[in-house]
């Protein structure tokens, strides 16, 4: 009888990779108060990954899935150093290696790495972690949310639709004149614009050329080891201290339809003038915010899954264009590079 064939893995192609969310790129998955004493689920990029704190907080991350038969390792108990699976007990360490398998003594399962563990670091009230093969890129945060004089307040939601649709709605300041002409701050301004790109260090501005400090007049996008946008709006005495509303965004891919968005609202003041913004925010501005956000939600995840194939783009929508480019060669360069052979018996 003949051999069976070997059937070759299809490649994955840079349009599939985004859909699913670049890997070589720090996310946040999680609010930090999400992850409390239990070992928390999660899905991000359509993986499972299971998240714990150890003895001193820190937080470890690996393949959410026993390597025994499967269970998912997040039902399970958090013991400090490693999890201990719920079915029948095997422990993992934060490596994703098998510390111990108390049913039966002297395993040879015992000390193999069968999950794979991925970087995770807290930063701004987050939980960041790293899907990328090779080692993690620098994690550098804009500075509204790095601390110093900026204060933040960090809000986050799950979204029904592709996070390209999130961070093509940030990228196109005009919707705030019409989506949100009846919300608390973007009621103002002009409802016509034209628009340019400007060029920065690491991504680019888009903005209005005929009004600047009025409304959502321009949007920044940049890559610094993850990739964020900015936004800022201009907010009166009214709002308390502090000057301009700065937006920080980023979004995380659950799986190919649904998302993770984080919005830090942030504000430069120091001192008391901090607590009292935070105490107002609390209090007047944040179920404010919450309805400007479902209007983004409702509109977002009212549009098929497709729409992007069926465009009629305009002038106002060349921030969109420019994103989609810059992450089609982002998309472009990880699929090539997982498909560069890895050692010279591979090549031969
Ligand atoms: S499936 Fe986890 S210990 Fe058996
Ligand atoms: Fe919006």
């Amino acid at each position: 009888m003949n051999a069976p064939a070997k059937i070759a893995a299809s490649p994955i192609t840079a349009g599939q990779r985004l859909n699913e969310g670049l890997r070589e790129m720090w996310y946040p998955v999680a609010p930090s108060w999400m992850l409390q004493q239990a070992p928390l689920g999660l899905t991000r990029l359509s993986q499972r990954i299971v998240l714990w704190r150890d003895a001193d907080g820190g937080v470890k991350a690996i393949d959410d899935r026993c390597p025994h038969r499967g269970a998912r390792l997040s039902m399970g108990w958090n013991l400090g150093d490693r999890v201990a699976c719920w079915y029948h007990g095997v422990e993992v360490n934060g490596e994703g290696r098998i510390e111990d398998i108390p049913a039966l003594a002297k395993c040879v399962m015992k000390g193999r790495q069968l999950n794979r563990a991925f970087p995770a670091v807290e930063r701004a009230g987050a939980i960041f972690v790293w899907f990328g093969e090779g080692e993690p890129a620098p994690l550098e945060l804009p500075e509204e949310i790095s601390g110093g004089e900026w204060a933040d307040i960090l809000c986050t939601a799950h979204w029904k639709c592709n996070w390209r649709y999130a961070v093509d709605n940030v990228m196109d300041p005009m919707h705030g004149a019409y989506l949100h002409a009846q919300s608390h701050s973007m009621a103002e301004g002009d409802k016509t614009a034209t628009m340019r790109a400007r060029d920065t260090e690491s991504g680019f501005v888009f903005e209005k050329t005929n009004q600047t400090g009025v409304n959502f007049d321009w949007t920044e996008v940049g890559v610094t080891g993850a990739l964020w946008l900015r936004l800022s709006i201009p907010y009166g005495k009214s709002a308390g201290p502090g000057g301009s509303f700065g937006i920080v965004g980023m979004v995380v891919p659950v799986d190919e339809t649904s998302c993770r968005v984080f919005f830090w609202r942030c504000r430069k003041v120091q001192g008391w003038s901090r607590n009292a913004w935070k105490f107002l925010y609390r209090a007047r501005l944040e179920s404010l915010h919450w309805d400007v956000l479902e209007q983004d939600r409702l509109i977002l995840e009212g549009m098929d899954d497709k729409a992007r194939e069926q465009e009629a783009l305009y002038a106002h929508d060349g921030g969109i264009v420019r994103l989609r480019r810059m992450l089609d060669q982002l998309a472009a360069a990880e699929v090539a590079s997982a498909s560069e052979p890895a050692c010279e018996h591979e090549r031969a």
